[in-house]
């Protein structure tokens, strides 16, 4: 069975084909980073707008391309109503044009689906921490469709704390990867971050206390200093991260479970990889960094699914 999958939830437009036998069988990514740069944030409507250019064409591609769809599956959502519109009238359109079904597939599902894609796919069940833009969940993940939430964040998502703290120390959209570079260059210890919740039981996030804390030290600053930009960028990672893998922690103590998957943009992160992979008594995984983020590959699959 081959089943076409849409992505247009953000500012990514995605397009894939899922072959049930073979894998992945076509994959095309389309990113709008540049469009949303000089924001420095995405634009709904600009973002729906650009979907709207781009999905056809990359959609005709996949049919002359890839074996035809037997199934579509498309974004419903959770994500920008108008971006995800152009890809649920899309993916319906062209399924009662084929007579064929159309799937709604949930964004957060098709990430924590997505690291099952790979060859040495970890079985179920598994804890599930999901870290991008607009969420930080941890899903205790039995089966298919089998998922308890053990916690989320009470405000901000971290990746958006990322992308506001960068933003603090002008760096460019998206903020993540560019933070996590500058805080490469740094040992930090220089700036005292919070590391909101952990004094109280139970997997819930919050992000909001920690950006706020990060604006002020970014007052601190002198023009000039980039050696205090370096270590506020570490110590502001180093805050997410220890954050992040307590809660990890918790939730595979408390779920008895040995595997935690791990996925979202935030997810690309090498110093979470890192902490992640050392937590006692887990075996960690991360999908590749490309299904980490937004694309069609993992709406596809979990269309099959
Ligand atoms: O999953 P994703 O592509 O889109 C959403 O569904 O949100 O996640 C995007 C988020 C952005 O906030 C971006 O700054 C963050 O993931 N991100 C990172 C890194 N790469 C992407 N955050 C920290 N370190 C990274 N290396
Ligand atoms: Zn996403």
């Amino acid at each position: 069975m081959h089943v076409l999958g849409i992505e247009t939830s953000c500012d990514e437009t995605g397009v894939a084909v899922w072959d049930g036998d073979s894998g992945l069988v076509w994959d095309r990514l389309f990113s709008q980073i540049d469009l949303h740069a000089e924001y420095g944030g995405v634009v709904p409507e600009l973002a729906a707008r650009d979907h709207l250019q781009r999905l056809a064409p990359m959609v005709e591609a996949a049919l002359e391309e890839a074996p035809a769809p037997d199934v579509v599956a498309y974004t419903a959502g959770p994500g920008l109503v108008g971006a995800l519109l152009v890809g649920a009238a899309l993916g319906q359109a062209l399924a009662a044009g084929r007579n064929i079904p159309a799937i709604g597939i949930n964004h957060l599902e098709a990430h924590l689906l997505a690291p099952l894609m790979e060859a040495d796919a970890p079985d179920f069940p598994f804890v599930a921490l999901l870290v991008s833009g607009g969420h930080t969940l941890l899903v205790e993940a039995r089966g298919l469709g089998e998922y308890k939430l053990l916690g989320t964040t009470l405000d901000d998502a971290a990746g958006e704390a990322f992308d506001k703290t960068a933003s603090l120390l002008d760096l460019p959209y998206p903020g993540g990867p560019a933070l996590a570079k500058l805080a490469a260059t740094s040992e930090g210890g220089r700036f005292k971050l919070p590391r909101p919740l952990l004094d109280r039981p139970g997997c819930d996030f919050s992000f909001s206390g920690l950006k706020t804390a990060a604006l002020y030290a970014a007052r601190e600053l002198q023009p000039g200093d980039t050696e205090g930009r370096a270590a506020l960028a570490r110590d502001f990672e180093d805050a997410v991260i220890d954050t992040l893998a307590a809660k990890c922690k918790r939730a595979l103590e408390s779920t008895g479970l040995g595997t935690l998957v791990a996925a979202g943009g935030v997810a690309a992160n090498q110093r979470l990889r890192t902490r992640l992979r050392e937590l006692p008594n887990a075996q960690v995984r991360f999908p590749d960094t490309g299904l980490c983020t937004d694309n069609g590959a993992m709406i596809a699959y979990a269309g099959w699914l």
